[in-house]
Formats: structure tokens, sequence, C-alpha cells
């Protein structure tokens, strides 16, 4: 609302208050629908999962990728050997869970020895690639940590990223405002070894301090 209080609104009060009635309901449903969408989307948390643990049954998680970073070069998995990959798949227009998460993968680092923390490299890999350019990546992972690495690519390569992982990915389309639409996406956070085997998972919920005791524990 940019309205000035000395362009008729002396006049006709009124209607501007209809309008700002309106608008205000307006806003109070469509934040009802997020919440209620981030808390009910059964993909959003990683469905009937625990909050953390090493997942049975899940020694195929992870494997090769092909994506660019937030300055646009090409990397591959095996840019990581050597270092814990903490890797999250999101996207920057999310509202709520994506920032969550990686705010929270960030403090779990932070609450470690710095020698620790530097054995792990966290990970943004965007399931937005038509909106998640390396640039504007490189914008959002800036908010959260200058350890965050943002990586994008084409559809290809980022259905077939997520693809190893187990990754689910969908856009929720709004057919009144196609340009703003939604990703429902999986919400977990993969922990990766050296040697890129899969070791545990983090829900979305999994708070800072146990996942930095998780991460101490694997990294001694
Ligand atoms: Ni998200």
């Amino acid at each position: 609302m940019d309205r000035k209080p000395d362009q008729g609104g002396a006049r006709s009060p009124k209607p501007f208050k209809g309008v700002f009635i309106v608008f205000a309901i307006a806003a109070l449903m469509v934040v009802a629908y997020f919440a209620g969408r981030s808390y009910f989307a059964p993909s959003g948390d990683g469905g009937s999962l625990p909050s953390s643990g090493a997942t049975q049954g899940t020694a195929r998680i992870g494997g090769p990728f092909n994506l660019v970073d937030q300055d646009g070069n090409a990397v591959t998995e095996a840019d990581f050997r050597g270092k814990y990959m903490l890797v999250y798949f999101g996207y920057t227009y999310c509202p709520d869970v994506c920032p969550t998460s990686l705010n929270r993968n960030v403090q779990a680092l932070d609450l470690l020895d710095p020698a620790q923390a530097d054995k792990i490299q966290p990970i943004l890999i965007s399931v937005d690639p038509a909106r998640d350019t390396p640039a504007h990546l490189k914008e959002y992972v800036g908010y959260f940590s200058p350890r965050l690495i943002g990586l994008t690519g084409n559809a290809e390569q980022v259905a077939a990223a997520a693809k190893a992982y187990g990754v689910y990915y969908a856009k929720v389309g709004n057919p009144d405002d196609p340009e703003h639409y939604l990703m429902d996406h999986t919400s977990i956070t993969y922990l990766m070894g050296p040697d890129g085997a899969f070791i545990r998972h983090f829900r979305h919920d999994a708070p800072p301090e146990e996942m930095a005791a998780q991460l101490r524990k694997v990294i001694g």
C-alpha cells in the first residue's frame, strides 16, 4: 500500500478502510495457507523418519552429481572427496522450511570446534533451477554463512542429483500467479562421508545442538 494521506483520503475514508480490510483478510488467508502447507505437507518433513538417525536400508543414498556452483563453476561430487558433506535440497524462494533447515545446519557447525567444522562442507542443492541461477544462489547462501555452498544446474542435472539422494520435489503451481509458485520437496539433510558414502540424515526439526552432538560423534 503506497497511499498518501493527502490524496482523497479525507474525502472518502470508507472505501479505503474497506480495501484495507479485504487486503488484511487476504493476507491472513495466504499466511494460513503457507502455515498449513508446511505443517501438513507429507514430503516437507521426511514423512515418518525420526528426527535424525542412520536410516536403515538406505545404502543407496548419494552418488555422482554434475552441477554448477554459485560462481558458475561446474562441480561434481568428486570435488568434495576428503570432506564430509552436509547436503540439503531446497530452493531460495522457500518461505519457511528451507531457511530454517539451512540456518540450523550452519548453526550446528558453529557449535563445533573450528577444526571439526572445517571438515564439513554444508551444501544447498536447488530443486528450482529455473529461478535459482548461480548469481541468485550466491546472494542467498551469503545470507546464511560464508561456509555454505549453493549448487544448481539445468533441469536434468538437478533431477539426476535428486534421484541419487532419493529426494522428491515438485512444482506447486498457482494458477492466479504463475510466477510465484512453490516447490514441494523432501526436507532432509544428509551427512555424507569423506568417501562420498551416506552416513546419516537429519530431519528439518532436529535442533542444532542435537545435530552438533551427532556430528561430533561421527567426526571425532
Ligand atoms: Ni523448502
